[in-house]
C-alpha cells in the first residue's frame, strides 16, 4: 500500500533528520530530493548543459563525495530554477512517492507540485540565524557568509516562477527554531501515526 509523507521547507530548516527518523520508525524508504538538484547542479558547475544533466542522471551522481558545500547547494537551487530540469526530475520521484510500503520525500515542492495526494505534508522551518547556524555547524566556514548563503538561496527558491519553495494549504507546519529535534520527530511521527489509523 503506498503512503506517501511529504516533507518541505527551506534550507537546513532540519527535513533530513526529521525525514530519516520517520523513515526509520515506520519503515518508510527515504528520499532526500534535493541531493537530485545537488547533483544536477555538480554536473553543470562542470560544464554540462543543466538540463541534459538532470535527464542523464545516474545513481553514481547522487553518491558524490561533493554534494553537501556550500556551492554544491548554491549549484542545485540556480539550476532549480529550470523548468525543464524540474519536469525531467518529475517521474522519478513519484515513482519513489507511491511505491508500496511508504515513501517519505524531503524538498521543496513534494506536497505542492510532485505528491499533491501525500497522505501528510509538514512544513519544516525556522528562523533564518537558527538554520544557518546549523549549516554553519555542518560545514564550517565563515558564520555570516553561511547566513547570507541561506538567505540568497531562501529567496530564490521562494521567488521562482516554476514550483516555488511554499506550503502547500493542507501542510501542518512545525518551527523548529526552539523545538528539539526529538519533540520535532514526536510531533510529525503522531501525526503519521493517526493518518494511519
Ligand atoms: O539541505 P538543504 O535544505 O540546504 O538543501 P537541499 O534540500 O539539499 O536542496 C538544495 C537546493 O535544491 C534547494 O535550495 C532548492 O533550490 C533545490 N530543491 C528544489 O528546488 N526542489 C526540491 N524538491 C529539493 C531541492
Amino acid at each position: 500500500m503506498a503512503f506517501t509523507v511529504a516533507i518541505d521547507g527551506p534550507a537546513a530548516a532540519g527535513k533530513g533528520t526529521l525525514s530519516r527518523a520517520l523513515a526509520e520508525r515506520f519503515g518508510f524508504a527515504h528520499l532526500d530530493t534535493g541531493l537530485l538538484y545537488r547533483a544536477v547542479g555538480a554536473r553543470a558547475a562542470e560544464g554540462e548543459d543543466p538540463i541534459a544533466a538532470a535527464r542523464g542522471l545516474l545513481p553514481a551522481d547522487l553518491a558524490r563525495a561533493d554534494l553537501r558545500t556550500l556551492a554544491a547547494g548554491q549549484a542545485a537551487s540556480r539550476v532549480a530554477a529550470i523548468p525543464e530540469v524540474r519536469a525531467a526530475l518529475v517521474d522519478f520521484q513519484r515513482r519513489f512517492a507511491r511505491q508500496p510500503g511508504g515513501a517519505v520525500l524531503d524538498g521543496r515542492d513534494i506536497g505542492t507540485v510532485i505528491c499533491p495526494e501525500a497522505e501528510v505534508k509538514l512544513f519544516v522551518t525556522a528562523s533564518a540565524e537558527v538554520r544557518a547556524h546549523r549549516r554553519w555547524l555542518e560545514v564550517g566556514g565563515d558564520a555570516a557568509q553561511v547566513l547570507d548563503e541561506v538567505r540568497e538561496r531562501d529567496a530564490r527558491d521562494m521567488n521562482r516562477a516554476d514550483a516555488p519553495l511554499r506550503p502547500a494549504a493542507d501542510a501542518v507546519l512545525i518551527d523548529t527554531s526552539t523545538l528539539s529535534i526529538a519533540d520535532a520527530v514526536a510531533q510529525a511521527a503522531d501525526l503519521v501515526q493517526r493518518r494511519i489509523g
